[in-house]
């Protein structure tokens, strides 16, 4: 690889003198790198704008799939989900689960709360712990004062502020004290707003601390919402007959549903197979997040977050059989926003949205955790009776014939090879070098 000297000063280049650098310093065929990068540019200046816009030194746009999963029946209301994601086989796993609860109820879902969490995190050295609770009880109300004009829109609608609180901490850190602020963002996400009102408070806090004297000096560490939020969480469900399964592999409905429950419990007691079983929920999960225009990486954190919140990592879907039914359910605790971020400005999260007939928040969060249920329905279903690679093979036989620069009427016919077979790496070369071979010949 070519040496590299670092650059001064990159963000401040024109679009055109970073793709240049760019080229001239990491690309083996600049020409071609130059011509891929523009390709995926948008036809319109002003959309293109917008993305260049969104973060610092964009050069070009990344491009993933949007794809669509129909048929959701989601409290009685039928849904039709956006999800844009990479991987070949999970939109038509989505798509299978909504069809199979179609016919079996839909499914419910409930959310329990809506509660997000922000701290300042800061020490205090002073010796009584009596005197920081003492402070905190005579000053409290100054700090509530203090984010009056920032929470203003969000009181006038419906949200705001809960409560601030004082945590001693100290046990687990030498000195570590906590405001913990607990708040209502109503339809947006709200870090940007949690994050202002913290650092409202902990400025206040400080300066109160240094006036009053009180014994100590608070030093803040930081401020920062907590994307943790056990406390703004829902719940989706499916439920059914055990004779109303009938799931078409040929397996009886009994052993159907004690082997769906039991890989459950493995993902329980295994971290192995947790970890796996809780990536194909966040397939679903992810890809409505990232349609949606939603933070993917905070969902992926507080989920695996309370995944363990018993000290070891589980499986964050149920099931029972019981009486005669079989129950499945997710827990998740979610936080999205169907107002501010990139929602009312990036051109298909707008659209997704639409489709979803513009959601509140608690509406997306029912959303996104049936899709994630759905999802690992759809994979527990494949693992316990044909396996998963039928399915997944099957869709990712064009990204391997793609690969293969297979043409359209290869493809077709590769695709029709394979209709009844199971499709390898192996296979689909042997295949396809077959069909090569012939079509030269002719
Ligand atoms: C693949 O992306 C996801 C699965 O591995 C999930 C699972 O094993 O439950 C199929």
């Amino acid at each position: 690889m070519k040496e590299v000297q670092p650059i001064k000063g990159f963000s401040k280049l024109t679009k055109d003198e970073k793709i240049n650098w760019l080229l001239e310093n990491y690309a083996n065929r600049p020409e071609e790198s130059l011509n891929m990068l523009n390709g995926y540019l948008h036809s319109s200046p002003e959309a293109q704008q917008l993305h260049d816009e969104f973060i610092e030194n964009t050069i070009s746009n990344y491009y993933l799939p949007f794809g669509v999963a129909p048929n959701f029946s989601i409290n009685g209301e039928l849904y039709t989900i956006p999800m844009a994601i990479e991987e070949s086989s999970v939109v038509a796993a989505a798509a299978k689960a909504a069809n199979f609860w179609l016919d079996r109820g839909g499914f419910k879902a409930e959310v329990f709360s809506m509660v997000k969490m922000g701290h300042v995190h800061f020490t205090w050295e002073g010796v009584k712990s009596a005197d920081i609770v003492d402070f905190f009880a005579n000053i409290e109300q100054q700090l509530w004062d203090v984010t009056d004009s920032l929470t203003q829109n969000m009181r006038i609608r419906g949200g705001g502020i809960l409560s601030i609180e004082l945590k001693d901490k100290t046990d687990l850190e030498s000195s570590y004290y906590q405001l913990e602020v607990k708040f209502d963002t109503r339809d947006s996400m709200g870090a940007n707003f949690i994050n202002s009102c913290l650092e409202a408070i902990a400025k206040e806090w400080k300066q109160l601390g240094q006036s009053s004297n009180f014994g100590g000096d608070i030093n803040i560490i930081m401020s920062i919402l907590s994307n943790f939020t056990p406390e703004c969480i829902v719940r989706a469900e499916v439920e059914c007959d055990i004779e109303e399964i009938n799931e078409g592999s040929g397996i009886e409905n009994i052993e159907f549903v004690e082997k769906f429950v039991r890989a459950l419990r493995i993902a329980d007691v295994e971290p192995y197979r947790a970890v796996t079983h809780n990536k194909g929920i966040m397939n679903g999960v992810d890809a409505v997040i990232i349609a949606t225009g939603n933070d993917f990486r905070a969902t992926e954190a507080c989920a695996h977050a309370y995944a363990a919140k018993t000290g070891s990592y589980k499986s964050l879907t149920k099931a029972t059989v019981e009486n005669g039914r079989f129950k499945f359910w997710i827990d998740l605790p979610l936080s999205v926003g169907t107002v501010g971020g990139i929602t009312t400005l990036h051109p298909m999260v707008k659209f997704a949205h639409e489709l979803l007939g513009n959601p509140n928040a608690e509406e997306l969060m029912k959303i996104v955790a049936v899709a994630g249920l759905a999802q690992n329905f759809s994979a527990v279903r494949s693992l316990i009776t044909s396996g998963i690679q039928k399915g997944h093979m099957k869709m990712h036989l064009l990204n391997i014939l793609n690969q293969l620069e297979a043409t359209d009427s290869e493809k077709e016919q590769i695709i029709e090879y394979f209709k009844d077979k199971v499709v390898s790496f192996s296979a689909t070369i042997e295949v396809f070098t077959k069909i090569r071979g012939l079509a030269a010949k002719n």
